[in-house]
């Protein structure tokens, strides 16, 4: 029988980096790896999980991270656990289930070379699995093994658990998961970006993934206000929004305050008049196209945007964003661009459009086919009443045809 020889790779990967994947690719050169099975913790007993991140988006950044890698795999064990669970544990239940087809290498960091004899039960993860070392950085003025005493631990350890320590010759790469947030938060990015693979980087950027979310408790006053402000029917049109644009959020990701904020304010501009949105785009610069000039309603997104900001102090851009161009959409939407966009047209009062049952369906299955099924409605509509045409739908619409076509959702 053939065994295959298996490298595991845990962490809490808050996010995966180049410093990773520079590991594992070590580790499967230089033992001769058929695969390195990335393990994202659970609940990790010792350690906390920085941030506001989800275990989904952890998980969704090690596979964006590892998916052209044929021999990278994602171990997602530890994940679907409900209770903290010890590597011992893993590991075991690990050699359990595929014992009989593969050996493991366990992958650890110097630091945990040092601090292994104090982990829980060393000596079961020494039974099921051989344990290679990757040794950290060396960084300026702090302490480091040399490597007669990283050699000498390695002995001890071959000794002390009967089974073998190897360590991973490979350079290791000086990048730490905690300054990559820290770089998100401060919106540095620059610093950081050539330590995440392209699809980690936009993920993280598209999810919000280390920016702040707005507070909860914000909610409650701004829709007061909108209330105030706003028709009845629009009012509780936009807490339809709301409320979509919440559980939109939960089902793809992304930080559900934000969305939800992004849902109330979306129409927030409708309670001016055409005049007043006229004006205000005067005033503040803001394009208006022909077909707005002439239609000033099709402005209260761009308005809006510009209000939410001054009268409702949200100065996150993708909020902004999202509300500028949720009537129309636009060419490479944000995740959050098509949250409203959808949420907008199948939250509960909506009761006019054709399939909305299907659209609403698609919505929660898959949000881009949702977002091209709007726009094919909307450019259907829009073909019996020119009037109203805005020439970003088409280019939205044409965009999407396309990137559906190239990425054959269906
Ligand atoms: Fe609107
Ligand atoms: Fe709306």
């Amino acid at each position: 029988m053939i065994v295959k020889k298996i490298g595991i790779l845990g962490g809490t990967f808050n996010p995966i980096h180049a410093g990773h994947l520079h590991i594992a690719q070590a580790a499967y050169e230089e033992f001769a790896l058929d695969e390195v099975w990335f393990l994202p913790a659970g609940i990790p007993p010792h350690k906390d999980v920085a941030d506001s991140v989800t275990t989904t988006q952890r998980v969704a950044m090690v596979q964006q991270a590892i998916a052209f890698v044929p021999y990278f795999k994602l171990c997602d064990i530890e994940i679907r656990k409900t209770e903290p669970c010890y590597s011992w544990m893993t590991l075991k239940s690990l050699k359990e289930t595929y014992g009989q087809d593969c050996e493991f290498y366990f992958i650890i960091g110097e630091d945990s070379l040092l601090t292994f004899a104090h982990w829980v039960k060393p000596e079961e993860i020494c039974r099921y699995c051989r344990i290679l070392v990757a040794r950290r950085p060396q960084v300026q003025n702090e302490a480091a093994l040399t490597e007669e005493q990283f050699q000498q631990q390695l002995i001890e350890y071959r000794k002390t658990y009967q089974q073998s320590f190897d360590a991973i010759t490979a350079a290791p790469l000086d990048i730490s998961s905690s300054d990559i947030r820290a770089a998100f938060h401060k919106g540095d990015v620059c610093s950081v970006r050539s330590f995440l693979t392209d699809h980690v980087y936009d993920y993280i950027l598209d999810h919000h993934v280390y920016q702040d979310e707005y507070a909860l408790s914000m909610i409650a006053p701004m829709q007061k206000r909108l209330e105030q402000q706003l028709k009845p029917g629009r009012f509780w049109h936009t807490i339809g929004v709301m409320y979509t644009a919440g559980n939109l959020a939960y089902v793809y990701d992304y930080p559900y305050t934000n969305a939800m904020i992004a849902g109330l304010l979306h129409d927030c501009a409708k309670c001016l008049s055409d005049e007043e949105r006229i004006a205000i785009c005067r005033n503040q610069g803001i394009e208006i196209k022909a077909i707005e000039q002439k239609h000033p309603h099709l402005l209260h997104g761009k308005v809006g945007a510009f209000l939410a900001e001054r009268d409702f102090g949200i100065s996150d851009s993708q909020i902004t964003h999202a509300i500028a161009v949720h009537t129309t959409g636009c060419v490479g939407m944000s995740l959050l661009d098509k949250i409203i966009f959808v949420a907008d047209y199948i939250e509960p009062h909506r009761d006019k459009a054709p399939r909305l049952d299907q659209i609403r369906q698609m919505a929660y299955d898959n949000l881009d086919e949702c977002v091209c099924m709007i726009l094919e409605d909307t450019m259907t509509y829009l073909g019996k009443h020119p009037e109203d045409m805005d020439e970003t739908t088409c280019q939205t619409y044409a965009y999407y045809v396309n990137t559906k076509k190239e990425n054959q959702w269906k």
